[in-house]
């Protein structure tokens, strides 16, 4: 079987080390050495401040809402302006915060949150743009910039797939009021479950610790309303032992989506990147035709090969739309595919693949 992912799975004997040293302390969660010395490991290879680690990517969104303090101003409706080709996290974490989500729609090459819808779909009520690195690629950052601005709106960037991306040199972290990673076990950077917020200020930071620790700002204080989204000691320290093979991990990925790019046929579409540097955590194709769509899956599925419909339903389709129509995010979710990528995958079920992929597209 060739999954679509394969969790990366570090050294067995580094990570028993660390387990021995969580072991020795007995100190298994509330901001442990380990969770510790992977923040400041992960600030120093990201090249970012103000990294918060967490549980998961959801409650990171979540928590950011929090911190930003969206959602407090006096009026009774508070509107986020988001993308609809997205996982459902990005969506469901708003709904969750009460907040209520608005589509604007995607650039039809590089798949993300277009600024002009973002723009069209500005009210009295928006509060916050949340706009998502879809696959690593970024949005365009100086344009949704002016546009918080000018309009004073929050960004809070769903940068869950886009580990280690960078645009004109500087971490696509670095944009925006907050930017929320994944660590989950199928992300090319991970801690079994977590993730990770960066603030652009510091306050925020702080305001997010407390959130994180049911809001207590010492044992006797309740300073905010908080909830329970703590990394604990074993997260992190497969996060650490992760962290230590990140270069040979992406350098395998990029052999791989290269190998891909070179001999997928030319009438199959890729993901046109912006400016950053990717980081080929994901390999998602686009036919003309969803037919193909179907037929690929059938002859992959026959031949113990997963591939996936990722993103599909387009949001707006789904309980989180209200009848709004996103033309561009509903053709590519209907047509996109992703295909395996992992650091283990070999030349010959690539081979495979490809072989398949190029047939289904030729039909
Ligand atoms: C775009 C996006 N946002 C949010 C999440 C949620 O992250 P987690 O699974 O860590 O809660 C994911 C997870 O896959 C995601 O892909």
């Amino acid at each position: 079987m060739i999954p679509v992912t394969k969790p990366y799975l570090p050294s067995r004997d580094k990570l028993n080390t660390y387990i021995d040293g969580i072991y020795e302390r007995g100190w298994l969660t509330n901001g442990g050495p380990l969770q510790q010395e992977l923040t400041r490991r992960l600030e120093q290879y990201l090249g970012v401040k103000n990294l918060l680690l967490v549980s998961n990517g959801t409650l990171a969104l979540q928590v950011a809402y929090k911190a930003l303090e969206i959602g407090n101003r006096s009026s009774s409706i508070t509107e986020a302006i988001t993308s609809p080709f997205t996982f459902v996290a990005t969506v469901s974490s708003l709904k969750w915060e009460g907040i209520k989500p608005v589509f604007g729609d995607i650039d039809p090459a590089g798949w993300c949150l277009t600024p002009d819808s973002i723009k069209e779909n500005i009210t009295p009520d928006t509060e916050v743009i949340v706009p998502v690195h879809v696959f690593g690629n970024a949005c365009d950052v100086e344009e949704i910039d002016k546009i918080a601005s000018q309009n004073k709106l929050k960004v809070v960037y769903d940068a869950s797939h886009a580990f280690d991306v960078r645009i004109k040199g500087k971490s696509i972290l670095s944009w925006g009021d907050a930017s929320t990673l994944s660590f989950h076990a199928t992300k090319l950077f991970h801690t079994v479950e977590g993730g990770a917020i960066v603030f652009k200020y510091e306050s925020d930071l702080k305001r997010a610790q407390e959130i994180i620790n049911f809001g207590l700002s010492d044992p006797h204080t309740i300073s905010e309303i908080g909830i329970n989204a703590k990394m604990n000691e074993f997260q992190a320290a497969m996060g650490l032992c992760v962290l230590d093979e990140i270069d040979e991990n992406l350098a395998a990925r990029k052999r791989i989506a290269e190998y891909y790019k070179t001999n997928l046929t030319k009438s199959i579409k890729v993901q046109e990147l912006n400016e950053s540097t990717p980081n080929n955590a994901y390999m998602p194709i686009l036919f003309d035709d969803e037919t193909q769509v179907y037929q690929l899956l059938d002859r992959l599925k026959n031949e113990g090969i997963l591939a996936r419909r990722y993103f599909y339903p387009s949001l707006n389709k789904t309980i989180y739309g209200s009848g709004s129509s996103c033309p561009e995010s509903e053709y590519v979710s209907r047509r996109i595919v992703c295909l395996p990528i992992y650091s283990e995958l070999d030349e010959l079920s690539l081979a495979k693949i490809i072989s398949i992929v190029n047939t289904v597209a030729e039909l």
